[in-house]
């Protein structure tokens, strides 16, 4: 278990002395005598941990822990610090230093404080190490995906997770196009890394371009320090374009340039910056008939084009809906610490029949409300909403008045048999019809 380990400490004795001790100990170690040089050499190359002495000329302790935390956010930090000022040992704590020690050092403690954060460290990546090959085993497990057109879908979000290439993900509003994005980040080598997820409809168009590129101090009105883009900030990620169909048309070719030149120029800088990310946008608009239109540039739309998913809407793909009911019952009986287990055959039923014009968003939502209106085990129609009984049933009901009646005849038979617990009797008094009626129309 060896660390990348920096001294910091102004005192040359002690230095040299820490430097042979955690070398001796099998630790890789670098000194530096103030927290300049010492943030030169971490930019340089990265440490595992930095010792820190509190008190030096220039930059002190605590400043170079907040340095360190602001760009070297992987790094530890452990404060020396004399008994005289152990208050700020406390304040370096609060600021986010892992631990500190007490001067004079006590090298068997140090080494043993030391080997306890390697050790964290070493179940941190292991944990890393897990997730990972979890993803691996237990493709995409969080989308359920039944019907072929999805298993299809699923299987491209597993090759092109692999890959770096950019994803245009469409499909009509509520249909799973975020969550689709977030799979294909978690399974792909930059799970490490941030997702970042900007939805261009909701920023507005003055702010865009500085949200996603980046502004330098004093560029405009209000700029009063640098600030850092979202192409930026998804470096080693991914970034996620929600509503793609929205950015401007002047925006759209700066995007193709960063895209194409992997670089970005933030407002009011002549400088480029790399960027290293994998993009995914998304959109429910036809953007083919965007870019007839003269709305959006069909160069764009080929770069973002490379890989395409579609997710159909709910109504096209009707075998989802019983495991997806099933999924979310089971997410929110979690949440809710309700028993519910399942839906009534019924349920399904008029889920299957219902058209879901808000797609899964609006199953879910229907599964949620019904959970919240249920005490037992078991979603009946009397948990849905009304207005979505009475709309399923409008669009179950053939044209002619005959069929109609009949199969709303048999509907209503059955619910309020079901809603009677199977016991005929009672079914037969709701419905004010005689036991034998029941039967027949049962047999009918
Ligand atoms: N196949 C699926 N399996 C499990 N959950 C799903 C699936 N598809 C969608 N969901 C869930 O439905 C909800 C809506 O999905 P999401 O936000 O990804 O849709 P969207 O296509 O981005 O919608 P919009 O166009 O409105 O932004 C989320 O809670 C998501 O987890
Ligand atoms: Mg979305």
């Amino acid at each position: 278990m060896k660390l990348n380990i920096l001294v910091v400490e102004d005192e040359p004795i002690l230095r040299e002395d820490l430097r042979a001790f955690l070398r001796e100990r099998g630790h890789r170690v670098r000194a530096a005598e103030d927290g300049r040089r010492a943030l030169a050499q971490l930019d340089e190359e990265e440490a595992d941990l930095v010792l820190t002495d509190l008190r030096m000329a220039g930059m002190d302790g605590l400043e170079l822990l907040d340095r360190v935390q602001s760009d070297h956010p992987g790094t530890l930090v452990i404060m020396l610090t004399a008994y005289a000022s152990v208050e700020n040992a406390v304040e370096a704590l609060r600021r986010g230093a892992v631990d500190y020690l007490l001067k004079p050092v006590e090298y068997e403690e140090l080494a043993l404080r030391v080997l306890r954060l390697a050790e964290l460290r070493d179940m941190q990546r292991e944990n890393q190490l897990l997730k990972r090959q979890l993803h691996l085993r237990e493709p995409s497990r969080d989308i359920v995906a039944r019907s072929p057109q999805m298993q299809e879908e699923l299987r491209t979000i597993d090759t092109v997770a692999a890959s770096d290439g950019t994803v245009l993900v469409l499909g009509p509003s509520g249909t799973g196009k975020e969550l689709v994005a977030r799979a294909i980040h978690s399974r792909s080598p930059r799970c490490d890394g941030r997702f970042v997820a900007i939805n261009l409809a909701a920023v507005p168009e003055t702010l865009l371009e500085s949200e996603l590129f980046g502004h330098r101090k004093g560029s405009f009105t209000g700029a009063i320090r640098n600030k850092e883009g979202l192409m930026t900030a998804a470096g080693g990620g991914t970034l996620f374009l929600d509503e793609i169909s929205e950015v401007p048309l002047h925006l759209q070719a700066k995007l193709l340039r960063a895209i194409e030149e992997r670089e970005v120029q933030p407002v009011g800088s002549v400088d480029p910056q790399p960027v290293d990310l994998r993009l995914i946008a998304a959109t429910n608009r036809n953007l083919e008939e965007m870019v007839e239109a003269g709305l959006f540039r069909q160069d764009l739309y080929y770069r973002l084009n490379v890989v395409e998913i579609r997710l159909p809407a709910l109504a096209e793909r009707e075998e989802d809906i019983p495991p997806l009911v099933e999924h979310f019952i089971q997410k929110h009986a979690r949440e809710m610490k309700k028993p519910v287990r399942a839906a009534s055959p019924e349920v399904l039923r008029l889920f299957r029949r219902h058209r879901w014009r808000g797609n899964v968003r609006e199953l879910e939502n229907a599964v949620e409300r019904a959970m919240i209106f249920c005490d037992g085990e078991i979603l009946l129609p009397e948990h849905l909403s009304s207005q979505l009984v009475a709309r399923s049933e409008e669009e179950g009901l053939p044209e002619a008045l005959k069929e109609a009646v009949h199969v709303f005849e048999r509907r209503h038979i059955q619910r309020q048999v079901e809603l009677s617990g199977g016991d005929k009797n009672l079914a037969a008094q709701r419905l004010e019809i005689s036991l034998s009626s029941l039967y027949r129309k049962l047999e009918e």
